[in-house]
């Protein structure tokens, strides 16, 4: 049985108090979340020391949203793999999207983070997706195939979550169909050497459609933007039917 794993990722919200206040209300949705759900929070750099307190004797695991691949160095304005290990960061978000677009991330400095990462104890959650010109191109199952193939090289896949996450679905309420999402999700599976790597869908995930999501076969685990920042939401989704 693959791991369910359900992680937010507040991308740049939230203040340390705002981190607190929301994690007191959402601690509170968890009572009767069945056990075998990994529950994962991925938080700006500033939260993580006093989230790593907060988060102390409970069941959420504390993540990251980015790692560089030295373990120190010039490299002005990174965090390495040990710093977040010092901090009882468990899980790291790499590749993702908006890296990519804004910050000029590439497969090959994707793959650099991903190694250094797993090196440390870390497991990456790994994002891979097409953009809307890519689908309507047809070039959606190339592009991820290729995402995969130079991400990929080297890379321990006994410790090693993917995300599934449609650039064009992002932020956008315009979620992926789920029946496609299981779909390309199947054919992500079908290109990894080792089948049980947890593979999660993201992209306009919300309290309405998380039942439908996790209902498919394919789909273990979701990534979660806009709806993590709400204890209610995210609630919700953790607590998925
Ligand atoms: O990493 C999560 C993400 O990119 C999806 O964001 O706001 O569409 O849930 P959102």
């Amino acid at each position: 049985m693959r791991p369910k794993v359900l992680a937010g990722n507040w991308k740049m919200h939230k203040t340390q108090q705002e981190a607190v206040a929301f994690l007191q209300e959402f601690l509170g949705k968890l009572v009767d979340t069945p056990s075998d759900r990994e529950i994962v929070l991925c938080v700006p750099y500033t939260c993580l020391s006093v989230l790593s307190k907060s988060l102390h004797g409970t069941r959420v695991k504390l993540g990251a949203q980015n790692v560089h691949w030295a373990d120190q160095g010039a490299f002005t304005g990174e965090i390495s793999p040990p710093m977040l290990v010092e901090l009882g960061v468990r899980y790291v978000i790499i590749g993702h999207s908006e890296r990519r677009q804004y910050f000029g991330e590439t497969d090959a400095t994707v793959n650099q983070r991903l190694k250094a990462a797993q090196s440390h104890g870390l497991t990456p959650i790994l994002c891979v997706g097409e953009t809307k010109a890519q689908r309507d191109a047809g070039e959606t199952e190339n592009h991820i195939f290729q995402q995969l193939a130079l991400d990929l090289v080297d890379v321990d896949q006994s410790n090693l979550v993917i995300a599934y996450e449609p650039i064009w679905a992002i932020g956008t309420g315009d979620t992926c169909e789920e029946t496609e999402a299981n779909r390309v999700i199947g054919l992500i599976r079908s290109k990894l050497q080792n089948p049980d790597v947890p593979i999660q869908y993201g992209g306009s995930v919300n309290a309405n459609n998380i039942d439908a999501i996790m209902a498919q076969p394919e789909i273990d685990g979701v990534l979660v933007g806009g709806a993590s920042l709400q204890p209610e939401s995210f609630g919700r989704i953790v607590n998925y039917k």
